[in-house]
């Protein structure tokens, strides 16, 4: 190469050192590429980067290669397994001159690259080693000289301490970005648990109140349940009166249940443990609702396996029970099925309660078991947030799947021990 050659390659080499204070990765990327080829001449390129976190060498650009084969290659960043690990590991250049019977070229790449001559040289950080270039003339066949090695060593140094910026600024980025993510979740779970903490608050204090007024209107209930019984039982047998008075003595009734039900909620019970049968309490519970299943069609599939004994609560496990299977009852006004299945899973005991009823839309599927969430106009709303306390009381846990129009599925996991 003659003096003005050499000059005007050292201009652009010079030209493209400049334009690399850009601190976007690709942009470097392409930029030492363009110096190795265009400036310096080579025919073909290729730039790998170390992938630590992998330990490997990852081929991220190259110049003289179809597109679609570059992200296939990558290499281990072990020196005995290719020239470009042996760069890597030793921080520095290596020229081969007949890569077919050399051995430290890795066989593979001799036949994926058809090499034959070639240079490698480490591009390196200020505090690390960034990866590696290799450069060769495969079309032009030109002898790789000692200047061309020199001038690409002069140049990769500038540009592996671009490379690095570039990579601690990329890093960097990533690094806020994921501290924005997390912050931004943090503030949003301290919102959520303030207005939970708002909520809990105000419904503590309504609880008590109305846990009071509940208790207040069971006593006089009671008294006026057993003057209309009385007053029902001095009237003739024919009386047309007697009717309107069933209705009252219903309604009361219904009224009775409502504070019963409010109360046990309000009030809970520590959980009287005892050895149960799961298995059983189900069938206790079908028992109670058979007239209800039968006069709306609903079939019953059970699928028990034998369970262990589990120390709960049985007059929980029970309203548990009933709760899902009356919800699942009401679903379906129209008929259907109702399966039962219980089992083992993942070490706890399973239960499952699905219904082929209306679904729940997904828009109300996080409000079902908060107190008091009810679409049914003679729904309390209580069911479900009772059963989800009985469950956590008893260290278990409750989820709910639900398809609109096709139907839901309560799925109940609890420890034994
Ligand atoms: N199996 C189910 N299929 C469809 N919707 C259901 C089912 N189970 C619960 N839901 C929905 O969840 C709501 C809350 O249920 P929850 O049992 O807590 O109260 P409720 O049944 O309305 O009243 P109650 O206090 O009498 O039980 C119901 O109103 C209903 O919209
Ligand atoms: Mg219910």
């Amino acid at each position: 190469m003659n003096e003005s050659d050499r000059m005007q390659e050292l201009s652009a080499l010079q030209e493209i050192s400049r334009s690399m204070h850009s601190l976007d990765l690709d942009e470097i990327l392409h930029l030492i590429l363009e110096g190795v080829t265009h400036s310096i001449g080579f025919d073909r390129a290729r730039l790998y980067l170390i992938n630590e976190k992998e330990n490997l060498l990852e081929c991220k650009i190259a110049v003289g290669i179809e597109q679609e084969k570059i992200s296939m290659i990558t290499l281990p960043m072990d020196s005995e397994m290719s020239i470009m690990g042996r760069v890597v590991s030793e921080k520095k250049a290596y020229v081969i001159q007949d890569a077919r019977n050399d051995p430290r070229v890795n066989p593979v790449l001799k036949e994926f690259f058809n090499l034959r001559s070639f240079v490698a040289v480490p591009l390196l950080g200020k505090n690390r080693t960034m990866g590696a270039v290799s450069a060769d003339y495969i079309y032009t066949e030109k002898l790789i000289t000692q200047e061309k090695v020199d001038s690409l060593i002069a140049f990769t140094n500038q540009a592996g301490l671009a490379l690095e910026n570039a990579k601690l600024y990329q890093e960097l980025k990533q690094l806020n970005e994921e501290l924005e993510e997390r912050v931004k979740k943090a503030t949003e779970d301290l919102k959520k648990t303030q207005e939970q903490l708002i909520q809990s608050s105000r419904l503590s204090a309504m609880g008590q109140l109305s846990a009071g007024i509940a208790h207040e209107i069971r006593n006089p209930l009671t008294s006026i349940k057993i003057l209309i019984h009385s007053l029902i039982g001095r009237l003739p047998p024919d009386d047309v009166r007697r009717e309107d008075i069933a209705v009252i003595e219903n309604e009361i009734e219904r009224m009775n249940q409502i504070t019963k039900q409010f109360l046990d909620f309000a009030r809970p019970s520590k959980p009287k443990k005892g050895d149960l049968d799961i298995n059983k309490i189900i069938e206790d519970t079908l028992l109670l609702v058979s007239h209800e299943l039968s006069e709306l069609e609903i079939e019953t599939e059970k699928a028990f396996e034998s369970l262990p004994c589990i120390m709960a609560d049985r007059e929980q496990i029970r309203q548990v029970f009933l709760n899902l299977i009356l919800n699942a009852i009401q679903s379906m006004p129209g008929g259907g099925r109702l399966i039962i299945e219980t089992g083992i899973k993942d070490g706890q005991i399973s239960i499952s309660f699905q219904d082929t009823g209306r679904g729940i839309p997904e828009a109300i599927r996080e409000k079902l078991f908060e107190p008091f969430f009810t679409t049914k106009e003679e729904g309390i709303g209580l069911g479900l947030s009772i059963t989800k306390r009985i469950i956590e009381d008893h260290q278990g846990k409750i989820r709910v799947e639900s398809a609109e129009g096709k139907g839901t599925t309560f799925l109940i996991s609890l420890p034994f021990s």
